[in-house]
Order: C-alpha cells, then sequence, then structure tokens
C-alpha cells in the first residue's frame, strides 16, 4: 500500500470539489481529489448552465473566469410563457442592477480541469473502492488505482462526491436527517447545434406540461420538456421531441424554433434533498453530496459553488489564521442559504409543472398564483430576487422600515 498525506482530501471532482481544490491551491492550502470516473467522462458530463452573479464572483476569484469572460453571455431578464402569452421579468432592474451569466457547467468544470493540469496538481482519476476512516478523530482515506492500494492522511475531508457518493453514505445514520421530496415526473432535455429560439431563457407553463427554452451560445440550444418518470428516452424521436415542445410554445415561438439533430437526449429525474447538519467532525459535505434541487430556476451548480466559497473560506481561516470559527460555522451558514435556494426550487416547480394528481382546486390556485406573480410588482421582484441569488445578508431597508 502506498501512503501519501495531505491537509484536504476531496472527495470528487465534480464542478464542487476542483472549485474547491482551485481555492485551496490559490491559499497555499495542500489538498488531493480522488474521483471514481475517468477524466474524460468527467469533462462530458451535460448539465446545466445558469450562473449566479456571486458564482461568477467566485470563478473570478479562483483565476479561472477567462472563458468565461469572453463566452459568457450575460442576461438581463426572463420569460415566462403562459396561455399563449410571454411575460418577461426584467431581473436587471428587479433587483437593482443584477444579472446571469449563461455559460454550460461542462464548460465550467473544463476550465478548472484544464487550471489543475497546468498548476500540475494531483487527482486520482478512476479511483475504486473509495472509503473515507475515522473522520471523527484521525481522517484517512484508501482506495485502488491502476492496481495499486492508496492510503492518505488528513485534516479533513471534503465530500464532494454528489449524491451518490460514498461521503454522506458513511456517517451513522444516527447522526444524520434527510428531507426529501421525489416529484413523479422527470425533464427530457435535447442539445442541439440551433440558434436559441429567442434572446432569452423563456419558461413555459402550459396544459400540455412545462417547458424550457435554454442555450448554451448564440449558436447551440438546450432544450427540455416535462414527461412522466416512467417514460424512458428511447420513445422520443428529434421528430417527436420538437413536436411536442412546438405544442408548448406560443405562435410566434413555434414560427421561430429552428430544429436541427440532436448531439445529447436524456431524462433527468427531479427531486429536492437537504441533509442535516453539513459537518460530522473532520468530514465536510458540500454541492450536490448534501443537497438535491429540482432544476426549474437552476439553482444546482449556484448551491455547490456557494457551499464551497463557505468551505474555502473556514479551510483558509483554519489553517492559515489558526482560527476554527468557519469550519465550526459551516454547516448552519450553507444551510440558511441551501433551504431558500430548496424552497425557490420547490416553489418555481410547482408553479410551472403540470402534477397529474393536483385537483381541479388545486389547479386554479396556481394559475391565480401564477397571474398574480406576472402583474404584481412584488411578485415579480421576488421571483427576481431568488433567481439571480439571494444576497449574503438579510436586506438593510427591511430593518430601517421599522426604526
Ligand atoms: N468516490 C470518488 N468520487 C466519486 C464517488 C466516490 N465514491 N462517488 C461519486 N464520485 C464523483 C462523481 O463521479 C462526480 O464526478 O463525485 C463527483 C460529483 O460531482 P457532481 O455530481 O457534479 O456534484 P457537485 O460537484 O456537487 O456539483 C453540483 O452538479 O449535478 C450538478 O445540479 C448539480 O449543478 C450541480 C452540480
Ligand atoms: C439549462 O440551460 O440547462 C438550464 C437553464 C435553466 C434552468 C435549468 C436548466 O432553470
Amino acid at each position: 500500500m502506498e501512503k501519501l498525506s495531505t491537509q484536504v482530501a476531496i472527495i470528487g471532482s465534480g464542478p464542487a470539489g476542483l472549485l474547491l481544490g482551485q481555492l485551496l491551491y490559490k491559499a497555499g492550502i495542500d489538498h488531493l481529489i480522488i474521483e471514481q470516473r475517468s477524466a474524460d467522462y468527467v469533462a462530458a458530463r451535460i448539465r446545466a448552465g445558469i450562473l449566479e452573479q456571486v458564482s461568477v464572483d467566485l470563478l473570478r476569484k479562483a483565476g479561472v473566469a477567462e472563458n468565461l469572460e469572453k463566452y459568457g453571455l450575460p442576461h438581463d431578464g426572463i420569460e415566462i410563457l403562459t396561455h399563449q402569452k410571454k411575460h418577461r421579468i426584467n431581473l436587471n432592474k428587479l433587483t437593482g442592477g443584477k444579472q446571469v451569466t449563461v455559460y454550460g457547467q461542462t464548460e465550467v468544470t473544463k476550465d478548472l480541469m484544464q487550471a489543475r493540469e497546468s498548476q500540475q496538481l494531483q487527482t486520482f482519476y478512476e479511483a475504486d473502492n473509495v472509503r473515507i476512516h475515522d473522520f471523527d478523530t484521525q481522517p484517512y482515506v484508501t482506495f485502488d488505482n491502476k492496481r495499486q492500494s492508496f492510503r492518505i492522511d488528513c485534516q479533513f475531508i471534503a465530500g464532494c462526491d454528489g449524491f451518490h457518493g460514498v461521503c454522506r453514505a458513511s456517517v451513522p445514520q444516527e447522526k444524520i436527517k434527510t428531507f426529501e421530496k421525489v416529484y413523479p415526473f422527470g425533464w427530457l432535455g435535447v442539445l442541439a447545434d440551433v440558434p436559441p429560439v429567442s434572446e432569452e431563457l423563456i419558461y413555459v407553463q402550459s396544459e400540455r406540461g412545462f417547458a424550457l427554452c435554454s442555450m448554451r451560445s448564440n449558436t447551440r440550444s438546450r432544450y427540455y420538456i416535462q414527461v412522466p418518470i416512467t417514460d424512458s428516452v428511447e420513445n422520443w424521436s428529434d421528430e417527436a421531441f420538437w413536436a411536442e415542445l412546438k405544442n408548448r410554445l406560443d405562435e410566434d415561438s413555434r414560427n421561430k424554433l429552428v430544429t436541427g439533430a440532436s448531439i445529447e437526449k436524456s431524462i433527468a429525474p427531479l427531486r429536492s434533498f437537504i441533509t442535516e447538519p453539513m459537518r460530522f467532525g473532520k468530514l465536510f459535505l458540500a454541492g450536490d453530496a448534501a443537497h438535491i434541487v429540482p432544476p426549474t430556476g437552476a439553482k444546482g451548480l449556484n448551491l455547490a459553488a456557494s457551499d464551497i466559497g463557505f468551505l474555502a473560506e473556514a479551510f483558509i481561516e483554519y489553517f492559515n489564521r489558526h482560527s476554527e470559527h468557519g469550519i465550526d460555522n459551516y454547516s448552519q451558514k450553507c444551510l440558511a442559504r441551501v433551504w431558500k435556494a430548496e424552497r425557490f426550487s420547490w416553489w418555481m416547480t410547482h408553479l410551472l409543472h403540470r402534477f397529474d394528481t393536483e385537483s381541479e382546486f388545486d389547479h386554479r390556485m396556481k394559475q391565480a398564483e401564477l397571474s398574480y406573480i406576472l402583474e404584481s410588482f412584488a411578485g415579480q421582484s421576488s421571483l427576481a430576487e431568488n433567481y439571480v441569488g439571494l444576497p449574503f445578508e438579510a436586506d438593510v431597508k427591511l430593518a430601517a422600515l421599522n426604526a
């Protein structure tokens, strides 16, 4: 067995693990990444593509925003389509100047992997039998790689290994509480090299179910339609997909939609999931390992980034300023943000999707809620404030109201 040691062992090289590695490197903190898949697999995964300002700022701080600044598309608004009519939510004006940036998670991952490679930081790809040990006392990680067994002694373990990872699963049941909601539908997504139907994203509420028109660039589009969770990709030819998408759009969008061969087609299930706490002794969970949001509202990657912002800061405080304040407050700080993003994603999912189980009363209530949101300044402001990403501090204007 080969023995190594490091300050922080990071399990998983998704965006969470990679970003943490990059921030630790910048701060001069020694770390390793252990990933079960191959580098090619990690770099090719297709995921969402909307970054909040705080995520962009963090990637900039990590020194990996060059491509993002060159190719990212800043968006000042989104459209909500209901009853054949589009309503623009002016994110920028409603939030005092904030924006979101369209830039694929696949690109974020590639930029981080490239930085890692040029800095010659160590990543064990295709690691088998990854196990974490003694995270209450003297943590270490064991795994097999290229027919060799490894043991890595470390001061902390960062569990960035996604929903199905080994870290959360290693915590004794009595020490962890989870909260979950599984939705009875999925998103059938298609990626195609066709220009987007509209300059801005269109979230579609229709009697036939939800749809979303998104993009990766001015020449690459990403579209989704709500399908039953029991459906399978084999049931959907490209033609069938485009026909159903058109059925859910308004006439103007239908006429403008450019169709083409799909580059990728898959069905993603929708789930809300939260783990409490996010710290167990010297093990810290971050990103999808700790929580899952349904994709409506695009919070998944952004929540992972904000966890990592807190975790990197906590490790920097510990190693460079000899303070345990950051690590002691990590879980509570993350969870305060996580629950609010979970609420927004759950709410937007409810509002815009068709649920077969809902009564006529529930359905009409949702219609009333949506028309309230679209007609009210307060309603639109609330949607916009959440969509661009909630501020880290409570609004100071609020405190002034009753002063
Ligand atoms: N050992 C090592 N690595 C593992 C293990 C394991 N036992 N289990 C999983 N992994 C790896 C996965 O192969 C993957 O590369 O951990 C990584 C987790 O990455 P993600 O699933 O992308 O999770 P995260 O980095 O938290 O990113 C969150 O990704 O899924 C989206 O919506 C989500 O946008 C959000 C973002
Ligand atoms: C995407 O572009 O993949 C995307 C955009 C917005 C969402 C979800 C996914 O809310």
